[in-house]
This record gives C-alpha cells, sequence and structure tokens, in this order.
C-alpha cells in the first residue's frame, strides 16, 4: 500500500499554514486539517507582533539575551540562538507571501514590549495574526498541492506499535469529520502535529477554543516524551468585562507607554520590579495578583489615555474599537484587566527539525517544546517560533518522502464495542469542573498542598472520562475532554516535580531558585 499523503498537517495556525505552504512548494502532496475553520486558531489571534532582530541598533545576542532572562535561564541556547538567528529570513518569508506590516517614515515600524532591551516587534496595527493568517490563508486555499479539511479533529495517531507492527513509527491519524460523524483513516509518510497550546485547560484564557492540547495528549498517548508543562504562561492583560472572558489587552499598550493603575487611579508596578510595566509578563502577572488578593479587586487598570486619541487610534485601532464597544473608551478612560491563562511554554520535546521522539511525527509552535521558551515566553517570540521551525521541519520531512515500500495496511476505526452517548451532561460537567479546578488550584501561585489536592481530583476525572470513551461513541467535546484532562495532569504532575521557583512556576513552598536549571521530562 502507498500512503495517502505525503504529509498530513494537523492544525492550520501559524506552525501549520507556513510549514504546509513550505512543503507544497516544494512538490510534497499535503493534507492539512482544521477542527474549526482555517482561521480559528491562537495565531489569528495574535495582537502584538512577532519578534525578531530588524533594527540596525539591535543585535542578535540581545534578542537571545533578553530571551534568556524571560526564561529564567532555562531555554535551550541552541534552540534560542536557531530561532533568533532565523528571525530576519522568517520576517523576509512573510513579507514576500504578501503579509501588509505596518509601515512608518524610516521603513517598517517595530513595537515594544515587555522583557525585550530594544524595539523589535515587526506588527500590522493590532491585529498582527489576523493578517498574517489571512494572507497565508488565501495561499494555502489556491495550492494545487495542498488539500485542506475544515471541521476534521484528529482523534489519535496510527503507530507501528498500536498495530503490532515491530517497527514503531507514525503512520497517519484517525480523523473525525464533524459534519458527516465519520470516521476517516488518513495515511501520510510523515505527520505533523501543529495543534497549538491548551490554555483551555483553564476556566479564563485568551487561548481561543481550540486550544485544548490535542497534539500534546495524542503525543503522550503514543510515547513520546513531554516537557515542562508546569510553565503555562498568565497574561497580565486580559479585558475584565461580564460579556467578554477572552479579550486580549497586547502587550504593545504597556510598550507604549500604558500604565496600570489601581481603582483609585495610583500606579503600582515600581513597587514590584524596577522595569515596572515593561517587566516580564511573569512579573507582571504575580504583581497583579498580588494586588487583586491583598486589595479584594476584581481587576485592576490599564491606562493609555494619556497618549492622546491619534496615538491610541493609529497603533491600537481594533483593542480601541472593540473596547468601545463594550462601552469603554480607552481614548479617556483606563482599561478594566486581569490575568488569564496565554500560554502553554511545555509541550511534546523536539530537537531543532521538529521531530519527536516517534519517528515519523514531527511537532511545533505551542504544541512542541523545542527549549527556546524556557521558563516563560518572552512576548511575540512565538510566532517567530513557529516560522522558522515550519521551514526546518518542512526541510527535515521532505528530506524523508517518500517513505520506502512498505507501508502497512491500515485498520479502519472499531466502533464495534461502543454504543451512542444517551446523555452528555457528565462531558460538560467534567469540563467545567475541571477548568475551575484548574484556576483554582494550579493557578500564578500554586502550593504543594492545592497541587495534591488538583492531582488527585483530576485522576478521578481522568478515569471517569476514559471509562466513558472506552464505551461511548466519540463526538468532538469528548475528543477535546479525553486531551484536556492529560494536559492538567500533564501540568501538575511536573509543577509537583518542581522544586524551586523560577519564570512562571512559583511556588509558595519553595520560593526560591535552584543553582541549577533543569527540564521537567514526563516519559509515560
Ligand atoms: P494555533 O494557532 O493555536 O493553531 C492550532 C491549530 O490546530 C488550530 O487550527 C486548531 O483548530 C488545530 N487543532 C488543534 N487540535 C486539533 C485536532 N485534534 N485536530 C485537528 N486540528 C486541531 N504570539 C506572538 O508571538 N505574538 C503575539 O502578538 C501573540 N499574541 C497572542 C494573542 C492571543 C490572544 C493569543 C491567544 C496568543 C498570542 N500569541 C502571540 C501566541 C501565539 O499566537 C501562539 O502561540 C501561536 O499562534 C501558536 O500557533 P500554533 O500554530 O502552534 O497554534
Ligand atoms: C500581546 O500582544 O500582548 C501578545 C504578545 C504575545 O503573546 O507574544
Amino acid at each position: 500500500m502507498k500512503p495517502e499523503y505525503d504529509v498530513l498537517i494537523i492544525g492550520s495556525g501559524l506552525a501549520g499554514q507556513s510549514t504546509a505552504l513550505r512543503l507544497a512548494d516544494k512538490g510534497a502532496r499535503v493534507l492539512l486539517i482544521s477542527k474549526r475553520i482555517l482561521e480559528e486558531t491562537a495565531s489569528s489571534r495574535a495582537q502584538g507582533g512577532i519578534a525578531a532582530v530588524l533594527d540596525s541598533q539591535d543585535s542578535i545576542e540581545a534578542h537571545i539575551q533578553d530571551t534568556l532572562v524571560a526564561g529564567a535561564y532555562l531555554n535551550d541556547p541552541r534552540a534560542t540562538r536557531f530561532v533568533v538567528e532565523n528571525s530576519r529570513a522568517a520576517i523576509e518569508w512573510l513579507i514576500e507571501q504578501g503579509v501588509p506590516f505596518t509601515k512608518d517614515h524610516l521603513g517598517y515600524h517595530l513595537t515594544r514590549e515587555g522583557g525585550h532591551s530594544a524595539r523589535r516587534i515587526i506588527h500590522v496595527a493590532d491585529a498582527t495574526g489576523l493578517a498574517v493568517q489571512e494572507t497565508l490563508s488565501r495561499l494555502l486555499r489556491q495550492h494545487p498541492g495542498i488539500e485542506i479539511r475544515e471541521n476534521h479533529i484528529a482523534i489519535e495517531l496510527i503507530t507501528g506499535k498500536k498495530l503490532g507492527l515491530p517497527e514503531n513509527r507514525c503512520y497517519g491519524a484517525y480523523v473525525l469529520d464533524d459534519a458527516s460523524g465519520e470516521i476517516h483513516t488518513i495515511s501520510a509518510s510523515q505527520t505533523l502535529l501543529a495543534t497549538g497550546g491548551a490554555g483551555k485547560v483553564y476556566l479564563y484564557t485568551t487561548n481561543p477554543d481550540t486550544s485544548t492540547g490535542d497534539g500534546i495528549a495524542m503525543a503522550w498517548r503514543a510515547g513520546c516524551r513531554v516537557a515542562n508543562m508546569e510553565f503555562i504562561q498568565f497574561h497580565p492583560t486580559c479585558l475584565y468585562h461580564p460579556s467578554e472572558k477572552s479579550f486580549l489587552i497586547s502587550e504593545a499598550v504597556r510598550g507604549e507607554g500604558g500604565i496600570l493603575q489601581l481603582p483609585d487611579g495610583s500606579r503600582f508596578m515600581p513597587a514590584h520590579d524596577a522595569r515596572a510595566e515593561l517587566a516580564p509578563r511573569d512579573v507582571v502577572a504575580r504583581a497583579i495578583d498580588f494586588e487583586m488578593k491583598k486589595r479584594g479587586l476584581d481587576c485592576v487598570f490599564l491606562n493609555i489615555s494619556h497618549k492622546g486619541k491619534d496615538f491610541i487610534l493609529e497603533h491600537f485601532p481594533n483593542i480601541h474599537a472593540h473596547c468601545l464597544s463594550l462601552g469603554i473608551d480607552i481614548t479617556v478612560a483606563p482599561i478594566p484587566v486581569v490575568p488569564a491563562a496565554h500560554y502553554t511554554c511545555g509541550g511534546v520535546l523536539i530537537d531543532l527539525a521538529g521531530r519527536t521522539d516517534l519517528p515519523g511525527l514531527y511537532a511545533i509552535g505551542e504544541s512542541s517544546c523545542s527549549g527556546l521558551h524556557g521558563a516563560n515566553r518572552l512576548a511575540s517570540n512565538s510566532l517567530l517560533e513557529c516560522l522558522v521551525f515550519a521551514k526546518s521541519a518542512a526541510e527535515a520531512m521532505l528530506a524523508q518522502t517518500p517513505l520506502p515500500p512498505p507501508f502497512p495496511v491500515l485498520p479502519k476505526w472499531d466502533e464495534s464495542r461502543v454504543t451512542e452517548a444517551s446523555e452528555t451532561i457528565t462531558i460538560a460537567h467534567d469540563w467545567d469542573e475541571l477548568r475551575r479546578l484548574m484556576w483554582d488550584y494550579v493557578g500564578i501561585v500554586r502550593t504543594t498542598h492545592r497541587l495534591r489536592r488538583a492531582l488527585s481530583r483530576i485522576r478521578v476525572l481522568r478515569r471517569e472520562i476514559d471509562d466513558f470513551y472506552a464505551n461511548h461513541r466519540v463526538n468532538h467535546d469528548l475528543i477535546e475532554l479525553r486531551n484536556l484532562v492529560v494536559n492538567a495532569e500533564l501540568i501538575v504532575r511536573s509543577a509537583l516535580r518542581r522544586k524551586e521557583s523560577r519564570g512562571l512556576h512559583f511556588s509558595r513552598d519553595y520560593p526560591a531558585l535552584l543553582p541549577k536549571a533543569k527540564n521537567t521530562v514526563l516519559k509515560r
């Protein structure tokens, strides 16, 4: 048998889209699946922009150093250098594809964000991700080498081990077509996980509904190592509004002079860190959490109104319009904000070409752990990581394609032992319980007692969900819940292993930093 595709790409964010284009431009037959529509991704929500060394005043060494400082020196120095050295080429590729980056009289406008010692964030006003995704989607949809299937959700990877073959490699995946309910067996020489992060494991998040850590859970079940899952980044400034739970107020607002205030208008960041509002995210999020808990506040405020209406409309047109639609005019009033889960720094362990532990399986973007982010991602480094690894993974996959025969015959999905669920209330309940529990027990500031409590409850939930999954026909929500609970367990197990406070992981029981930075690597 011959595989249907050279490469199966699971996910249509920046990681998946850019790899698909790179592969198909070199003649590979690509199937790209997305569990919703192409643009429903974290990538399309990105506001601030993409970090890259583009200014003559900036340097590769400075960008590397900022990344290491933010990452509390847990970063892999090779991966960090690899990404930063390739940053200019990555942006040039996007410009070639037609992305309309914002310009000023000097060329491309570069903004600034927390933790960056220079202006190095290239952007498209305050809606960078959407502009990038729309540009790439247009190219993808007309590319003859790329087949796209939207509303198709991958359930499980097909591996040699599951098929009882002597060679354990990835041969493709089982995929549910949400519209027809059919489960397809997709065969491919190489499979790429570009499935994004797991922010939906928390009650409050900036992430889209698609961020349920599916790729991390699938790779984990297939035997891959997963690293550094305790490092969940909480963005300091998510809009606080009763009818809006996940709208981000970009870090660039602080980068361009926005000030964090208490309800009485007083500034509090200088008392927490000399870098004040421009300290890295973990510092700012913890400071806000501290002030809110100490004073019993529902939110704090981010004020940019002093920069004037023209400046605000030029730099933050979308944030301005969105807030205005909710009755907040940011040109005259401060914005109510709270921290929310934003980015999964850990993920499937990969090398510099996106290879996982399982031959034939690659992972890049937020689903992966490349070593770039260490204990805390520097703002705007993640879109850059997607782009740089898309190129290296595409090159590695092309070198392995086509696979020499024989390719095994893949069995169809077996539904002979399951029945249709008579009710789905348990799925909805478990989903809510899990997200509330993670928010309450595994948040910005952690304790061993709360983590242990979380772990024992998560394990009960996982057993219940696995049992339900084994006996009932799969559907979209069940697939995601089964993956979310795996991610929750990986996060808590990793957090319990870390006996220090580093970067995004802050434990009241272990407030000190250990002298040696070590990754948390879990193996099934
Ligand atoms: P995503 O963009 O999340 O894409 C994942 C894709 O996988 C989706 O298409 C999803 O449908 C699909 N998928 C998932 N599971 C399955 C499955 N089982 N089957 C089929 N498909 C599946 N980073 C920056 O560098 N700069 C910024 O300015 C910035 N701003 C941000 C603002 C917001 C509000 C958010 C949420 C994030 C921001 N980030 C930013 C982070 C950055 O956007 C993400 O880390 C990055 O986009 C991840 O890209 P990705 O391709 O790995 O995943
Ligand atoms: C933002 O615009 O604040 C998000 C930037 C990022 O997450 O990198």
